[in-house]
């Protein structure tokens, strides 16, 4: 914990130092990437070990992009145990979208909850616009770990940004007024991902289900970019194993690996 945060008081550094889940917290003022950090952990303290930056100078993005990462944002990685979750290195990708929904549980105690949408894999909408990317990343710590990264736009200054993100992107402070601070939207989401850990553990999720009813790519046309060409169809949510389902014709596609790079002719940028 340092002296010179600006978004995390002392009270919400408390509540996070005594926090039933976490094993362990990092919180700092600037860091390069709190996932190449907490990476680092993985093989040095037990799961879940907490990473917060209030500023990041080489954020990570999802495909090689960068995270756009002033002040204003909430930005935190986790070290989840995948075993202690039943998460085999195959149903590892089940993590971004437990994450993603998580996020969304969160997000709906401030935001109508029709406005706020899950697009696959791993990042979460409000009214079309981007407020929540994921990024998970697998660590060779043995027994298997997995660092799930967390950028959630909050309070930062959008008008500050690139270009590309100010057109579509948004922060919650555009949609709730005054939104929960940093440091309560972090417990807000920790709660929400501890629980449906424990239920994704129990078999109890039903995340396919709940997942698909808040896709924003439901029966809308898309295009997917492939690892070995693109595919363009109807969204239809995901199924069982995470993957994305898209109807072509009569024939139903999962997508397995991929980014969806246009939604109803338009199109999209990683962020
Ligand atoms: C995406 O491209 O949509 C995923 C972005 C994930 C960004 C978060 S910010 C906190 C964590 N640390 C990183 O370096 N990246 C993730």
């Amino acid at each position: 914990m340092q002296d010179s945060l600006q978004l995390f008081t002392e009270d919400d550094c408390r509540r996070l130092a005594e926090h039933p889940w976490l094993q362990g917290v990092e919180l700092y003022a600037q860091l390069d990437s709190t996932n190449r950090r907490a990476l680092e952990c993985c093989e040095q303290t037990a799961a879940p070990h907490l990473v917060v930056a209030e500023t990041q100078t080489a954020g990570r993005g999802r495909l090689g992009s960068r995270w756009w990462s002033e002040l204003g944002g909430l930005m935190f990685s986790l070290t989840i145990d995948a075993a202690q979750y039943r998460l085999t290195r195959q149903r590892l990708p089940l993590m971004s979208l437990v994450t993603g929904w998580a996020v969304r549980q969160a997000l709906i105690e401030v935001v109508p909850r029709e406005r706020v949408r899950l697009k696959w894999p791993n990042d979460v909408y409000v009214d079309d616009r981007k407020i929540c990317g994921v990024l998970l990343e697998a660590s060779d710590a043995r027994p298997l770990h997995v660092v799930v990264g967390v950028g959630l736009n909050i309070e930062n200054d959008l008008s500050q940004a690139p270009e590309e993100i100010r057109r579509r992107a948004t922060t919650l402070a555009e949609h709730s007024d005054p939104p929960p601070s940093t440091g309560e939207m972090l417990e807000m989401v920790l709660d929400q991902l501890r629980r449906c850990l424990e239920q994704l553990a129990a078999g109890q999720l039903r995340l396919a289900e709940r997942w698909s009813s808040a896709c924003m790519l439901h029966g809308r046309s898309i295009k997917v970019e492939l690892p070995d060409g693109e595919l363009a169809g109807t969204g239809e949510g995901i199924d069982q194993c995470g993957a994305l389902q898209v109807r072509v014709g009569a024939e139903l596609k999962s997508v397995v690996a991929g980014a969806v790079v246009e939604v109803d002719g338009r199109r999209l940028t990683p962020r």
